[in-house]
């Protein structure tokens, strides 16, 4: 049997069957049901993907069903995402290791604010929130994305914004 050792637990099922136990309750607050998954980075290993074409970061859609997208970003160092929104969606981003900044666009792209994270810290993304996340250093981060709905609609922005 499959078992892996997590901040003092051991588990027997797979992380994705974890996520599917935790998010198939519907009424449980994003940030909640993030935080009762217990996440640390050994039992994410075997679902981060490397950076994809022009993308400089992986990313990896780990389960989706009618009400959630869950998604494990791995942004290596000093890499970043593109500008994007998340169309009609809310969000929680979760620090599974490393520290990023997370900067928020107004609607003419112009920088709003810059915010930093570290492990075990997260944050919360409206639809029609407008930033990237960027790896300010040397060594690798890894973040779990719960979305509700699923994601559709969201866009990508050209430019990197101006300070
Ligand atoms: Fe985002």
């Amino acid at each position: 049997m499959h078992r892996i050792a997590c901040k003092g637990a051991i588990y027997t099922v797979t992380f994705q069957e974890k996520v599917r136990q935790v998010l198939q309750e519907k009424e449980v607050p994003l940030d909640k049901a993030i935080r009762s998954l217990n996440i640390c980075s050994k039992e994410l290993e075997p679902y981060i993907t490397q950076p994809q074409g022009m993308l400089e970061y992986g990313r990896n859609v780990i389960y989706r069903n009618q009400q959630v997208e869950v998604i494990v970003v791995y942004l290596p160092p000093f890499a970043k995402t593109l500008v994007h929104d998340h169309g009609f969606s809310k969000g929680e981003v979760y620090v599974v290791q490393g520290s990023l900044l997370n900067l928020i666009y107004h609607k003419d792209l112009s920088v709003n604010k810059i915010e930093s994270y570290k492990a075990d810290e997260s944050f919360h993304v409206q639809g029609d929130t407008i930033h990237l996340m960027f790896n300010p250093t040397p060594f690798e981060v890894i973040s779990f994305h719960v979305y509700s709905p699923p994601l559709a609609h969201n866009q990508t922005y050209p430019a990197e914004g101006r300070e």
